[in-house]
């Protein structure tokens, strides 16, 4: 597999001017401007390869966005590397912008009182797209996404998820090698996230393309990355298999017994870590190893109607990183 995307040490800080309170501060600023500096991406070190589809995910604030924009040419990085097919982003070079495509989903290319279809045809000409292929993936899309009516619609008259589909299309007509996604079902409803969370891996599949894909969403990137890269703080946290997350952070299970039988806290906390319990419900954090022994003492001892064991949720395995990311690198 050839390597699609290589960042060496990337660094991006940010000098934003720090005022001082009120008048005084603003007469004083006059002479002297204090800077502040925030180092939004502390030399990140990545390689991605060809058709890749993975998940780039951090709390608010961690970077993600920031380096998006520097793969994609926006943003020139204080120091540090990339390369993304064999270009350097920042050069910005026609060769280099017609083969990929960042789609923010706070943002919009679409023109708000036009038609979906004249935002596509203008980007035909842009991407200098031929009328036959043109032709074959505006079919396409519009077919997998089920617009094919509402490109029609004025924009401004359109549904977030419709907009959100069409906004797709837009950055994808020229079928870009490498796609950049910046939280691309934010604001979705469940239905909407789970069809445009199922056309990107479509999508990632059929052309092969390399994805990177931002998301609030657990369920976004559980379901269709197998690759994960956690960044906190602009440091990497974790890269690696999603499966492996869980292995190497999640060395307990969760176990939810429903008692039938009188029961009390401190006799639970001797099982393990009680998170919750509101009589009959229990919810406590057992360890890998002791998973087995433990439901069997659950069940021989009490009078249960129920018992369950579960794998910890994504969300906490993740949360548990930042909470400590040092440890983990
Ligand atoms: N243009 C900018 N000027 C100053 N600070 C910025 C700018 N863009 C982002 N930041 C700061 O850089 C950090 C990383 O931001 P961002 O990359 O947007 O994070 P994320 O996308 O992970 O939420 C944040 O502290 C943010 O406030
Ligand atoms: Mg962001």
């Amino acid at each position: 597999m050839s390597t699609t995307i290589k960042v060496s040490n990337l660094t991006k800080n940010f000098k934003t001017y720090k005022k001082q309170p009120g008048l005084a501060g603003s007469f004083k600023a006059l002479f002297k401007r204090e800077y502040k500096t925030i180092s939004a991406v502390k030399s990140l070190n990545l390689e991605i390869a060809q058709g890749e589809l993975v998940g780039f995910i951090g709390p608010n604030g961690a970077g993600k966005t920031t380096t998006l924009k520097m793969l994609s040419g926006l943003l020139y990085p204080s120091s540090g590397a990339a390369q993304v097919l064999g270009f350097t982003p920042f050069d910005r070079k026609n060769e280099f912008l017609k083969q990929i495509s960042l789609v923010m989903g706070q943002k919009n290319q679409l023109w708000w009182d036009l038609p979906a279809i004249e935002t596509f045809n203008l980007n035909k000409e842009i991407y200098e797209i031929n009328d036959k292929d043109y032709k074959e993936t505006l079919e396409e899309l519009t077919e997998l996404l089920d617009v094919k009516e509402v490109m029609h619609q004025q924009v401004r008259k359109m549904s977030l998820g419709q907009r959100m589909k069409c906004e797709l299309i837009a950055s994808l007509l020229h079928r870009p090698k490498v796609l950049f996604l910046d939280e691309p079902t934010i604001g979705l409803d469940v239905v909407m996230q789970k069809k445009v969370r199922e056309f990107i891996k479509e999508y990632n599949k059929k052309y092969n393309s390399t994805v990177i894909l931002t998301s609030h969403y657990m369920d976004d990137v559980k379901e269709i990355c197998d690759r994960v890269i956690i960044i906190n703080e602009g440091t990497l946290a974790f890269d690696g298999a999603l499966k492996q997350l869980t292995k190497d952070y999640a060395d307990y299970k969760i176990l939810i017994p429903i008692f039938n039988s009188a029961v009390t806290k401190p006799e639970l906390e001797e099982l393990g870590e009680v998170v919750e319990f509101d009589h009959p419900r229990a919810v406590i954090k057992v360890p890998r190893d002791r998973v087995a022994s433990v439901a069997g003492r659950v069940l021989e001892k009490y009078d249960v109607d129920d018992l369950d064991i579960n794998e910890p949720k994504l969300e906490d395995v993740i949360r548990q990183i930042f909470e400590k990311p040092s440890s983990l690198i």
